[in-house]
């Protein structure tokens, strides 16, 4: 039998051992502690890295309508959602896009201009990246990135969420172009990032494309078919814009009256959206545009007459006096039904400012059909109204089947005309205006004078008055005193 040995002579043992292993330990953690002792002493070869990740920053300049403005503001959010921060210095950019305009052909030009510029920036910052967006892009898609253009990619208006992915791809080196339309995108579901805004007044895009195919107008082929974002997420928005200070929401659309909204046999119309906006709180103002002739209805007339915080400012482009360009325009309306309108209007909103969009020199204006339209202009008694001459845009009905055949001077002729005869009407209407008190929201600091504010009356005209203690969102109620060629000048009456 084994016999175990004394417990003594165990621990003996083993102590002697451990003895052993306690040096040689404490030997190479001395040895370890000295060689790091005399790397600290030693000057570093090179400094220590930081893991700092500097976040991409993206600018948008954005050229065209409110539509676009709006747009800009959901691409915003969109790519914030992926680490870009947004800038309002192109300088410190890593990424630029411009959000383009395809509606009259200087519009592009600007655009071709702008392309160049952006060019040599690129040959000066190497990984500075050139997105091309909006309408002109989904005009040209292709064309505009080819070599040498300087531009990494290029994406429609419905092709916004996939922007994250073009963005990737041109980091990569990869250009690529997306422009396929939508039948049902609206970006109901983005909350827009609110660029450049004054914390006032905000635009909500309620409804995307145009059906009316206009015959010189581009808008049908670029932004393609109309639909309607859902009425929920539209009184989300307004609401919670309400909720952080602003007092006034323009909703957007191109035809923004056709609004309509279908879902489970329950409709929804562009009247009804209206008065549930404006229902939030009576100290949001709500403003709409823009609106077609043919979809202004009684209905859409009463919700404004008897909501005070609906706007008393109606935008209802003419384009033209003449029946015969009328037709030839596929307005469809006649100067009658036209001016119809305008009487509703006036009958039911006596206090109602009323602008207009004109086109001058379409295919076949005759002399007797731009003197209809300086007529119809007068009878109405446009407070503000936005004056074009006709360019061809390629594609449209007008370019396919039309002579362009008013010449260039001729049309200038006939615009410098519009445009003073609008310069009398505007100022007879700001003439209206003096010695009546008006209720204004303050907007802010007016550019001209530190010591005054700037703001809008329910019409839509702009007053300038002395600052006091008013806050910017604020409303008061200003007397006009006098007026310049563009501005009210009061003071406060209350
Ligand atoms: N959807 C709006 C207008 C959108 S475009 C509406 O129907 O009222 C804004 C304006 O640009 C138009 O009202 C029209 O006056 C003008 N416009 C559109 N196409 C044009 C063209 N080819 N040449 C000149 N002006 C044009
Ligand atoms: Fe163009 Fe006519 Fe549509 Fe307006 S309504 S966007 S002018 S097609
Ligand atoms: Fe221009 Fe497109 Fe608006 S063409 S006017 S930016 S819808």
């Amino acid at each position: 039998m084994r016999k175990l040995p004394h417990s003594a002579t165990l621990v003996n043992k083993y102590s002697h051992k451990n003895r052993k292993i306690l040096i040689i330990y404490t030997f190479v953690i001395s040895f370890f502690r000295y060689r790091q002792a005399m790397r600290i002493n030693r000057p570093m070869a090179s400094p220590p890295r930081k893991c700092i990740v500097m976040a991409k920053k993206l600018y948008i300049e954005t050229y065209g309508c409110q539509m676009n403005v709006a747009d800009s503001e959901v691409v915003a959010s969109i790519l914030k959602d992926e680490g870009y921060l947004y800038t309002n210095d192109i300088s410190e950019a890593d990424l630029i896009l411009i959000n383009t305009c395809s509606i009259r052909e200087n519009a592009e030009q600007k655009i071709w201009n702008r392309m160049k510029q952006l060019k040599s920036m690129k040959k000066k910052r190497a990984q500075l990246l050139v997105g091309l967006i909006g309408c002109m892009a989904e005009r040209l898609k292709e064309k505009l990135i080819a070599d040498g253009q300087g531009v990494d990619f290029v994406a429609g208006p419905d092709a916004y969420r996939e922007l994250p992915g073009a963005v990737a791809a041109a980091e990569q080196g990869k250009k690529s172009v997306n422009t396929i339309l939508s039948l049902e995108e609206t970006y109901g579901d983005i909350s827009p990032m609110r660029l450049d805004s004054n914390g006032v007044s905000s635009f909500i895009s309620i409804m995307r494309g145009c059906d009316n195919f206009c015959s010189y107008c581009v808008v049908p082929y670029v932004r393609g078919r109309e639909r309607s974002r859902d009425p929920e997420s539209i009184c989300c928005e307004a609401s919670e814009l309400f909720g952080k200070g602003y007092r006034e929401v323009t909703l957007l659309g191109q035809n923004v009256n056709s609004y309509r909204w279908k879902e489970s046999g329950d409709v929804m119309d562009f009247p009804d959206l209206l008065e549930k906006i404006a229902g939030i709180d009576p100290l949001l103002r709500v403003r709409f545009a823009t609106s077609h002739p043919k979809d202004l209805s009684d209905h859409l007339i009463e919700v404004i007459a008897r909501n005070a915080n609906i706007c008393r400012h109606i935008h209802l482009p003419a384009q033209s006096g003449s029946n015969k360009i009328l037709k030839l325009m596929n307005r469809k309306y006649t100067r009658e039904q036209y001016l119809e309108r305008i009487g509703a209007i006036r009958r039911e909103i006596p206090d109602c400012s009323i602008s207009t969009d004109i086109i001058a020199g379409f295919c076949a204006e005759s002399e007797e059909d731009h003197k209809d339209t300086l007529a119809l202009m007068e009878e109405v008694g446009y407070d503000f109204a936005y004056m074009f001459k006709y360019s061809e845009r390629p594609g449209t009905r007008a370019a396919e089947s039309m002579d362009d055949n008013v010449p260039e001077d001729t049309k200038i002729t006939r615009l410098n005309e519009i445009i003073s005869l609008q310069n009398r009407l505007s100022e007879i209407s700001k003439k209206g205006d003096l010695g009546k008190s008006f209720e204004v929201l303050t907007e802010g600091v007016s550019k001209r004078s530190a010591e005054h504010l700037t703001g809008r009356t329910s019409q839509n005209k702009v007053v300038v008055f002395p600052r006091n203690n008013i806050a910017i969102g604020e409303y008061v109620r200003v007397t006009i005193e006098r007026n310049t060629s563009a501005t009210l000048i009061g003071k406060v009456s209350e």
